[in-house]
């Protein structure tokens, strides 16, 4: 009798341990899929990268590290591996904070971009100075064989050229085009691919949702293609605003330039909350907005971001989501140029000293209303 109850006890306890044992398994695997990161949600699209600054590179500021490694699959460098840091002067290279960023990406198994080899801003001033073509052309040749050849199989894709096409869709007159003549584009995507053939090579620009300009650019993928030189997408770099540009307007680019058999990134998308200079004073981005630093009228939300606009930006950022989710067949990666609000560059351009909100994550480092609005958009 005694063992027969014993045995009860026993199946009784087994039963129970079994029970406790399928629940805990239970929550914690919600509670996991609650967790996900964004990256992981969105993993069967397309990567989720973000742009890293120097301070995140080197784990100074820990917490953006932290969020970085586990909310995103992809990194592009803010400023570290553009030519004036690389190279500041003839064929002195410093690949202290490259290096860095590269194993960064390496131990983290993220995607790696290099952003950029050939752009008219934050160049070396002796490339500005050097009146030879001869020589500035050979400068460009060490440069990209250098730095190209050093990440060989490590950086995944490389932003080629940057910024190379005016409003109107003509080649913007850099010390580029001076320097190498028409044909320079077509130059240094070669030299791109001899150092790696198997990296990405990448056209980067902005305000590519006009058709002018585009048309310039898809213009020279064709003239690329045709002459049998490698290129593998366009990156739309998206400093957009709360309205503009418009759906329809992203939806035209993204159709455009899949048809131009290329792949399509989004390379550098944050979202401007505050006025823009522009909508005031026309469209010339040459003039000098430094008299409206200072000036409470740009800066409208210095202590905090109101409900009202936090709740605008989450719904902006799900609208061009839903668009990039219906054409992830075309998209290969969506980067968000920062991780913070506090660091965006946003605060600093096109005025000095504003406090702006253009990002996923507020000054706290916590998550906004627009992250958990895209982390949402995908069922677990
Ligand atoms: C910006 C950086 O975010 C700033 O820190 C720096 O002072 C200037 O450059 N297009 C690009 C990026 O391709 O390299 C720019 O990055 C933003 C515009």
């Amino acid at each position: 009798m005694i063992q027969k109850i014993t045995r009860h006890a026993f199946t009784i306890i087994t039963i129970a341990i079994v029970c406790i044992l399928i629940s805990a398994n239970g929550l914690s695997n919600s509670n996991k899929i609650k967790v996900d990161s964004l990256s992981d949600r969105y993993k069967d699209l397309f990567h989720l990268g973000a742009a890293i600054n120097q301070d995140i590179i080197f784990g100074k500021d820990v917490q953006s590290l932290n969020i970085v490694t586990s909310e995103f699959n992809s990194i592009t460098p803010e400023n570290s591996l553009k030519w004036l840091y690389l190279q500041p002067s003839p064929n002195k290279f410093n690949f202290i904070a490259a290096d860095k960023y590269v194993a960064l990406g390496i131990k983290n198994n993220m995607n790696i971009v290099g952003h950029a080899l050939v752009w008219h801003n934050q160049l070396a001033d002796f490339m500005k100075n050097t009146s030879s073509s001869a020589a500035f052309t050979n400068h460009v040749k060490n440069h990209i064989h250098t730095v190209v050849s050093r990440y060989k199989g490590k950086i995944d894709a490389w932003d080629v050229v940057n910024e190379a096409f005016k409003e109107d869709g003509s080649l913007r007159p850099s010390v580029f085009k001076k320097q190498m003549g028409e044909n320079y584009i077509e130059d240094v995507f070669k030299l791109a691919e001899t150092a790696d053939p198997d990296a990405d090579l990448i056209y980067n620009d902005y305000n590519l949702y006009k058709p002018a300009k585009r048309a310039g650019v898809l213009k020279m993928v064709k003239k690329l293609q045709d002459n049998g030189i490698k290129i593998n997408a366009i990156g739309v770099q998206a400093h957009w605003r709360l309205k503009s540009p418009s759906l329809n307007e992203i939806e035209q680019m993204i159709l455009d330039i899949s048809a131009a058999g290329v792949d399509l990134m989004f390379t550098e998308l944050d979202i401007t909350v505050l006025p823009n200079p522009w909508e005031l004073v026309g469209a010339e981005v040459t003039q000098n907005f430094s008299k409206f630093e200072g000036d409470p009228k740009m800066d409208p939300y210095p202590n905090g971001l109101p409900k009202e606009i936090e709740i605008q930006l989450a719904k902006r950022y799900k609208d061009i989501f839903k668009l990039f989710m219906k054409h992830q067949d075309k998209i290969s990666r969506v980067t968000f140029w920062g991780v913070i609000d506090q660091y965006s560059w946003l605060n600093d351009w096109p005025i000095k000293g504003r406090t702006n909100y253009p990002l996923l994550f507020n000054r706290e480092y916590q998550p906004k209303l627009a992250y958990k609005t895209l982390a949402n958009l995908i069922e677990n």
